[in-house]
């Protein structure tokens, strides 16, 4: 870090020269010369040629070209020559999509997701990206909330994981990253985009903050801020979360960035009377960097001169800011080296694909197998439903992904059969779909096939940021579909789309096999050919509970236990007890679940001991045997409940799992190393400890069916 260049430029800044470094904005600005945003925010941001080259960084450009030529023209027009920091949402690839972020976490595969993120990393960098606004590690409990794709799901303890691996893998192919949305952003009420939040302290400390805590270890750049109102307060003006909490506590140097016109949305909040008091309540929280609204420009001056807001503070923000661009090299290379041939040469290269297949093949998750799949080459299958030739399965937040480089089902299994299949599309997508004309060509081209293969599910823009569902069953007449392809009595097997976990009791009804493919990306329907023949053997687990209804919403795994528990499988015993009288409160499908072509059994768990002193390693061994004829990947999960506590714990919470590969008839014994610091957490009095007495260790291959041992802490 060179520190002598960053004091001399600061030296040299003027108070307006600053709160434009603080301002981020469109690359339109740039390009075209814009003045005023037309992006729909509630800010009209009104700049000044000044300010449009004064702006500390754009986001949301076009690739290599578009890139340079922004680049080029700030540089040329701007007055102190600090050059641009570009930033983009590269969230599941570039221009290779790799499944969508949810998908991703169900390979409970960490290697896996860095490599994903090191692909998308040197494809954008080469496209003149020099941060992305990934990983997202908001925790995500219920599937009605459209983000929920973006989320590594429903387990704080796996989006810590999954969000330190995304940001190795984007440091390794060299660009800079941003966690985000910092914080609470997941718990919108209702699961309506940008609604309001209310977590508890305890909730907020233990489940909510903890993957932000764990992403730090691995010095991201920058930390974004969410839209939320969290317990009343908007998060821009939360000085607690902001300053003690992001910056004491957890000691966060880099750069912080709100979200999108979120600083000006303190207004619609109700907490901000105008843009002056948006800027004075922002900049006194360290938001250090304004995106799209102009509440600094154009104000930040005056609150420094009227000493609302101190100038030492704007310094250290504009130091940061300065700091970024010195660690991403920008102050000895401008124009970034962004290079249109190296980035040919990248986009969608055979190797990129190849992770995205290997990720789509392994964040698949079969739901549901009686036998039919994987298929035999020689059995003549149909493919029927909108999914069939579907090629817009990149999912939402797609960057420069294109549709139209994307391997649909059809194209997946022409390739792997060498022949073209039957195809039928059935009917169409869309939510409010009604038109079953062509149900009657659909079920003639089934009733002459061996197996059918319903390809079904939710488009891919039906979830992702402002696509939150009241509904989350298969959309439109899809069902109606696959109830007159029941009708033919042949083997139904179910491939099913969605960015979130849909409602799928139906589905689960009508079919002989469900397999949950996301928003597979790129490589979608060559990862999907490869399951269903059985070249690929799915390894996915669910990393969010899949609800029976929509009713059950939020639903997730380490829920607590009540007063008047109520069985998980049953409607009886319903009066005075915690469950619904039309209703069980067992998901359809738990967390950690997922099916093989192989069978594996567990067996022999046990403790090294069953009494821990403090201070103590206990080691948890559990055998796990491939009783089938198939070679196989299986997710040994391990889960702890605290049997009573101070502040009562969760039934289950999942502290370690191991992806282990068990060939054919092979066996493994898999180890778990249980320390005090496994058995911790925020007591009563506020203290991060484990408290003695005793506590259920818990091995198996998902969240419900466990072998379970007693462990005594004194
Ligand atoms: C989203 C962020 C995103 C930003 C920039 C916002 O609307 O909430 O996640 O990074 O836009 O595109």
């Amino acid at each position: 870090m060179n520190k002598d260049r960053i004091n001399s430029i600061l030296k040299n800044m003027s108070l307006e020269d600053k709160a434009r470094q603080l301002t981020q904005i469109n690359a339109d600005f740039v390009k075209s010369d814009v003045k005023a945003d037309a992006t729909g925010t509630s800010d009209d941001l009104k700049l000044t040629h000044g300010d449009i080259y004064g702006a500390g960084s754009v986001l949301n450009f076009g690739g290599a070209d578009d890139a340079l030529a922004v680049r080029q023209k700030y540089i040329s027009q701007s007055q102190n020559k600090i050059p641009l920091v570009m930033m983009q949402d590269v969230i599941h690839g570039y221009r290779t999509i790799y499944p969508i972020p949810l998908a991703v976490g169900c390979s409970f595969d960490l290697q896996l997701a860095e490599d994903c993120a090191y692909i998308a990393a040197v494809e954008a960098k080469y496209n003149g990206v020099d941060v992305t606004f990934s990983p997202m590690v908001d925790l995500a409990r219920d599937a009605r909330w459209g983000r929920v794709m973006e989320s590594t799901g429903e387990d704080h303890y796996l989006n810590g994981e999954f969000g330190k691996a995304f940001i190795r893998g984007y440091h390794r192919g060299g660009i800079g990253c941003c966690v985000k949305h910092f914080a609470g952003y997941g718990a919108a009420e209702a699961g309506r985009d940008y609604n309001t939040t209310d977590i508890s302290e305890r909730s907020l400390k233990e489940y909510y903050l903890y993957a932000y805590r764990e992403c730090l270890k691995e010095q991201p750049e920058l930390v974004m801020t969410s839209f939320n109102l969290l317990n009343g307060v908007p998060v821009n003006a939360d000085s607690r979360l902001l300053l003690d909490i992001l910056r004491g506590e957890m000691g966060f140097d880099g750069v912080v960035v709100s979200d999108y016109g979120a600083v000006n949305e303190m207004i619609m909040h109700g907490y901000a009377a105008d843009k002056r008091e948006c800027a004075r309540t922002a900049a006194n929280n360290e938001i250090d960097l304004e995106m799209m609204s102009s509440t600094y420009v154009h104000n930040l001056p005056g609150l420094v001169k009227s000493g609302e807001v101190s100038e030492e503070k704007i310094n250290k923000m504009t130091e940061r800011m300065l700091a970024l661009k010195e660690k991403l090299g920008l102050f000895d290379n401008p124009l970034n080296a962004t290079d249109e041939q190296k980035a040919a040469e990248a986009d969608g290269c055979a190797a990129h694909r190849g992770v995205a297949r290997r990720a789509a093949e392994k964040s698949c998750v079969l739901l549901k197998n009686n036998g039919v799949l994987p298929l035999n080459t020689s059995v003549n299958a149909a493919y029927i439903g909108p999914f069939a030739e579907e090629k817009s399965i990149l999912g939402a937040w797609a960057c420069a992904g294109r549709a139209d480089e994307a391997v649909s089902i059809a194209e997946g299994v022409e390739k792997l059969l060498c022949r073209k299949p039957v195809v039928v599309k059935g009917c169409g997508r869309g939510l409010f779909d009604s038109d079953d004309s062509g149900f009657d060509g659909a079920v003639k081209a089934a009733a002459g096939a061996d197996v059918i293969v319903a390809c079904i599910g939710e488009y891919a823009h039906f979830s992702g940021e402002s696509a939150s569902r009241a509904d989350i069953r298969v959309p439109g007449v899809q069902i109606k579909l696959l109830k007159r392809l029941k009708e033919l009595n042949k083997p139904l097997v179910s491939v099913v789309f969605g960015g979130r976990p849909l409602v799928l009791t139906d589905v689960e009804k009508l079919s002989d096999a469900v397999l949950y493919v996301w928003q597979p990306g790129s490589e979608g329907g060559s990862a999907i050919a490869n399951l269903i023949y059985g070249r690929a053997n799915p390894s996915g687990k669910l990393v969010a509970s899949f609800p029976r209804s929509v009713g059950q919403c939020p639903v997730y795994y380490n829920h607590f236990r009540t007063g008047r528990p109520k069985g998980q499988d049953t409607l009886e015993g319903t009066v005075y007890t915690s469950g619904y009288i039309d209703e069980l409160n067992a998901p359809l499908y738990p967390f950690g679940y997922g099916l093989s072509y192989s069978r594996f059994e567990y067996s022999g768990f046990g403790l090294s001991s069953g009494v821990m002193r403090r201070g103590d390693k206990i080691t948890a061994r559990v055998t796990v045997e491939n009783k089938s004829g198939t070679d196989g990947e299986e997710v040994v999960q391990l889960y702890i409940c605290d049997k009573f506590a101070s502040a009562v714990r969760p039934v289950k919470e999942l502290k370690a799992f191991k992806k282990i590969y068990i060939p054919a008839g092979g066996k493994v014994l898999a180890e778990f190393e249980i320390t005090e610091d496994t058995l911790a957490f925020y007591t009563a009095n506020g203290s991060y400890e484990a408290e003695s007495g005793d506590f259920d260790i818990m091995a198996g291959g998902d969240s419900v069916n466990v072998l379970t041992e007693r462990l005594k802490l004194i």
